[in-house]
């Protein structure tokens, strides 16, 4: 549930995407442009993200 306070936060900031292989191993990357869709969905704008977007 992404509530009205997290809508504004993801609106007007930098934010930080962390995505993980599955051993464990963390990559964070910031991210602008970012978007919140409705209560469960946020929209990322991938341009470019790589490690980001790979299967472990
Ligand atoms: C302030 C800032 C905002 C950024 N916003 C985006 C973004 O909205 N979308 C995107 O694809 N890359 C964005 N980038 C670039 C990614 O963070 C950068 O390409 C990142 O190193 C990709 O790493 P990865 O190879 O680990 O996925 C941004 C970078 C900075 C410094």
């Amino acid at each position: 549930m992404i509530d009205a306070e997290m809508k504004e936060v993801l609106s007007r900031n930098i934010c930080y995407f962390a995505t993980s292989t599955k051993d464990g191993k963390p990559n964070v990357i910031p991210v602008g442009l970012v978007e919140p869709i409705d209560d469960s969905r946020i929209l990322l704008v991938d341009v470019k993200m790589n490690k980001t977007r790979k299967k472990s």
